[in-house]
């Protein structure tokens, strides 16, 4: 196939801790989705641990450990290394320097204006101590996205103003340069409650640090403790209260994770969701009965997810066989981008036979 027409997918996590269920709705599921879908000519997954270091300086361990969490994650949700190149960052050094090129293609205020980026730095509490790294990231994002001439970029919604500064940075590197780099679309999930999959404490993020998580390598007892623990809706007290849905967690996991064929299963008396929400909403509808059909639906969600986790876990070595593999490969590709934007850029010397004739005629030789 030409080139120019190729549909490629690159993505990936930050290793900073195990992938929990709101990364899998928010972008891993549809990813396997994508893989499978077989639409796409190249697909690239990356571990960005080298942007894990920008705000983790101090924490290489950390960073380290979690590459083999991150990576059994992805292949136990189904992402095929014969089908998707999975890599590490830090084993792709053009990125790095394809970084420091397009450092001058972005102002410091651009940089300061990115929302993701102001709002991590509030998280941190670095407001007056960012590392010059770290505020720099989306710069590396780029890099990490155009490297692969990514033409489709499954995220999570949180990411994408670093999809709106990479399409920035290929128009200004195509139009000073030359057309070498390609403008990368975002994808994210249509269904809302995927996008923002709150915490099992209703807190509007998931995250390691308030201990909401819900993981996909929890064993079933663990997940099925979380979920019966779950928020709801404080206001429905007794069962025959009239309950909220909207805000509500338990709901909004429902709205995510279950399909019309899990009330056949696990709960016949309804048809389908919007029959259980009137029912809740109209009062009679106790919280564990509506846990417990969430759990039955987000077990079987992860029992095939699990089971491949075991399977890989027997064979660490393999699963670091495939990052290495994926990393050789996905440096071939970044290399053969790279030279042509040092091309287009004139600072390929060397390969010029023009400049070294051109050069060798001022100076009054052959
Ligand atoms: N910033 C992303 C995250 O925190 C990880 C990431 C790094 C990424 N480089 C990327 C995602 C390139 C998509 C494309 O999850």
């Amino acid at each position: 196939m030409e080139e120019k027409n190729r549909k490629i997918i690159l993505t990936g996590d930050r290793p900073t801790g195990k992938l929990h269920v709101g990364h899998y709705v928010g972008s891993l599921r549809q990813r396997v989705e994508l893989q499978n879908s077989g639409k796409f000519d190249e697909i690239y997954i990356m571990i960005a641990d080298a942007q894990a270091l920008t705000d983790n300086a101090d924490n290489p361990e950390k960073v380290r450990q979690n590459i083999i969490e991150v990576a059994l994650d992805y292949l136990s949700c189904g992402l095929d290394p014969e089908r998707s190149t999975l890599f590490i960052q830090s084993q792709v050094p053009e990125l790095t320097e394809m970084s420091f090129y397009y450092m001058n293609l972005v102002t410091v205020s651009r940089l300061q204006r990115n929302p993701t980026v102001k709002n991590e730095i509030r998280l941190r509490n670095f407001e007056a101590s960012i590392p010059v790294g770290f505020y720099t990231y989306p710069i590396s994002q780029a890099a990490d996205i155009t490297a692969f001439k990514a033409t489709t970029v499954p995220v999570g919604d949180d990411q994408l103003p670093m999809i709106e500064q990479t399409r920035e940075i290929v128009r200004s590197f195509n139009h000073i340069y030359d057309e070498v780099l390609v403008e990368p679309e975002a994808l994210i999930p249509s269904n809302e409650a995927c996008r923002r999959l709150p915490g099992i404490d209703g807190n509007a993020k998931m995250s390691k640090s308030l201990g909401n998580c819900i993981y996909l390598s929890d064993s079933p007892e663990d997940v099925k403790k979380k979920i019966m623990s779950m928020f709801t809706d404080p206001g429905h007290i007794r069962v025959q209260d009239p309950g909220k849905v909207e805000g509500n967690p338990v709901f909004i996991y429902l709205d995510a994770f279950c399909r019309d064929e899990h009330f056949s299963r696990y709960l016949p008396e309804y048809e389908n969701l919007d029959q259980l929400k009137a029912h809740y909403m109209r009062g009679g509808l106790g919280d564990v009965k509506v846990k417990r059909f969430l759990n039955e639906v987000i077990q079987e969600e992860l029992v095939p997810i699990r089971a491949r986790r075991r399977e890989y876990e027997k064979n660490i070595p393999e699963v670091y066989r495939i990052l290495r593999e994926g990393s050789r490969k996905a440096e071939k590709k970044a290399a053969v981008t790279l030279a042509q934007m040092k091309a287009a850029m004139k600072i390929n010397y060397f390969d010029d036979e023009d400049l070294i004739r051109e050069q060798a005629r001022k100076y009054g030789g052959e």
